[in-house]
């Protein structure tokens, strides 16, 4: 039996930086998608300092705030990836 070949470049899939860290993901993927793929699930810290991380996956517990191309509060689970995108948490 023979490795199975290697994966080649897809073009289904985009490049977005996490904290800093180039991650590649597929093609329509949202934010919260593409930090479980990079393996981060906290998104922030509450008031009292407790880790926070996306919940309800479609826009109502307000958990998955991040901050993207620079503007905060940016919902994770109804933002959709797009080439070049910078997330940044803050847990
Ligand atoms: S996970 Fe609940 S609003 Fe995003």
């Amino acid at each position: 039996m023979s490795a199975p070949a290697p994966t080649p470049p897809s073009s289904h899939t985009l490049t977005v930086l996490i904290n800093g860290q180039s991650c590649q993901v597929p093609t329509g993927c949202n934010v919260a998608a593409a930090m479980a793929h990079a393996g981060l699930s906290g998104t922030r810290r509450s008031l009292s300092g407790e880790a926070r991380a996306a919940f309800c996956g479609m826009g109502q517990c307000q958990e998955c705030r991040v901050r993207i191309d620079g503007i905060p509060h940016r919902l994770a689970c109804m933002t959709p990836c797009l080439d070049g995108m910078q997330i940044e948490t803050e847990a």
